[in-house]
């Protein structure tokens, strides 16, 4: 007898459904109202069929601790005020600071948003690279601030010298430097030598905004955290987030570690609010270790592995220290893009100027073989496929 529900035949009677219904098959409501399958057979959830390398997400998501930690907050659901794990005081203590230089937000994305307002807010400008994470431009965009976006070198990285330069000349107007660091999407670090030159040669009352979201991802020596330089008095936020190694994306938790002053001046402008289960959660992960290492050796042993094997077939492949990777299509990357999501693997979004590389982040195992497995399909020949070696 047949176990399995026939996936083929369950999502044509769902289209039908969703048809008969007027919405577009994709839609979230849609997905909604899928008809129950039959007794004994899970539940279908089209989500589900993607391979989701495309936000740089943790596969495996929060750890056993940290999901008991949650489970275990559901009692304060209905309250205000509760015991909170202490992740604000967790958290600072963590990079030996004090509860006044940590700003904690909804996801670090929050943190930056606030901060843009708060150091930009006078329709000032940001310098920073482009390609990079774009939300600091964004908010500047919105409120007519402005952003300076410089190019990488040729070899992908932050041309440090430059941002100097470019923060000197605009030296009355810039309320913000920003570096991604390791930079997202290339995935490439800016040693600490260069964060310090930058540092030492800025007017000091500017303010660096040094976001390491891959922080816990990095192992070039030459790489170090800039928080260090918050301890030194230094005009300086460092952002951080529990949505990368610590799986929480969805739940969303970050934070933003400042001089008091600076964290000031931020909180003012924080809507968001970190919920019981997340503060619970945070916590947790800042007391697991154990899965921090789990997380970053099984992402860089896939990475290194899925990296190694595009390398040898003639493709270029960004040194990354990140959970996420670029590699150079040679034409371009949207159209390998449709041709992923043709095959249920969705890869990341276009990066101008960088229009020809492809970022991919690093998922499970079995992903990550459906991603080697499209590859090699749409690129059969290896790179002479693309007319260029
Ligand atoms: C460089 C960088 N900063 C910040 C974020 C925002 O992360 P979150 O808001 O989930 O903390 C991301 C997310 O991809 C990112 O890549």
């Amino acid at each position: 007898m047949k176990t399995r529900f026939s996936r083929r035949h369950f999502v044509g009677g769902a289209a039908a459904a969703v048809g008969a219904l007027g919405l577009r098959p994709d839609s979230a409501l849609a997905a909604l109202r899928l008809p129950t399958p039959p007794p004994g057979v899970a539940p279908l959830d089209p989500y589900d069929d993607i391979a989701r390398l495309a936000n740089n997400e943790n596969p495996d998501g929060p750890s056993d601790k940290m999901m008991a930690s949650m489970e275990a907050a559901w009692k304060y659901a209905n309250r205000y005020g509760y015991p909170d794990g202490d992740i604000h005081e967790k958290i600072a203590e963590h990079h030996g600071l004090g509860t006044g230089n940590i700003i904690m937000n909804a996801g670090s994305g929050e943190t930056l948003k606030v901060a843009g307002i708060a150091f930009l807010g006078h329709r000032e400008k940001v310098v920073g690279v482009e390609p990079t994470y774009t939300s600091v431009y964004r908010v500047a965009s919105g409120i007519d601030a402005d952003v300076i976006a410089r190019p990488l070198l040729p070899d992908h990285t932050q041309d440090i010298d430059d941002l100097v330069q470019v923060t000197k000349r605009n030296y009355r107007d810039v309320g913000l430097v920003y570096v991604v660091n390791p930079n997202n999407p290339t995935g490439v670090v800016v040693p600490d030598s260069d964060i310090r030159y930058l540092l030492d040669n800025i007017p000091e009352d500017i303010p660096v905004l040094i976001d390491e979201a891959y922080h816990h991802f990095v192992q070039d020596p030459r790489y170090s955290s800039a928080v260090k330089y918050i301890r030194e008095g230094r005009k300086v936020l460092v952002t951080r987030t529990f949505s990368k190694i610590y799986g929480m994306a969805g739940l969303r938790l970050g934070y933003g570690i400042a001089p008091e002053e600076m964290i000031d001046e931020m909180r003012t402008y924080a809507t968001g609010s970190v919920n019981a289960l997340v503060r619970w959660g945070g916590a947790a992960a800042l007391a697991d270790p154990g899965y921090e290492k789990y997380v970053r050796e099984k992402t860089i042993r896939l990475r290194e592995a899925t990296v190694a094997d595009l390398r040898s077939q003639g493709f270029e492949v960004i040194p990354s220290e990140t959970n996420f990777f670029m590699v150079h299509t040679g034409r371009p990357a949207s159209e390998v893009r449709a041709e992923f999501r043709r095959r249920d693997v969705a890869v990341g979004r276009d990066f101008p100027p960088m229009l020809d590389y492809l970022r991919v982040s690093i998922g499970t195992e079995e992903e990550m073989k459906r991603f080697m497995a499209g590859w090699n399909e749409i690129f059969p020949d290896g790179m002479t496929a693309t007319g260029r070696r």
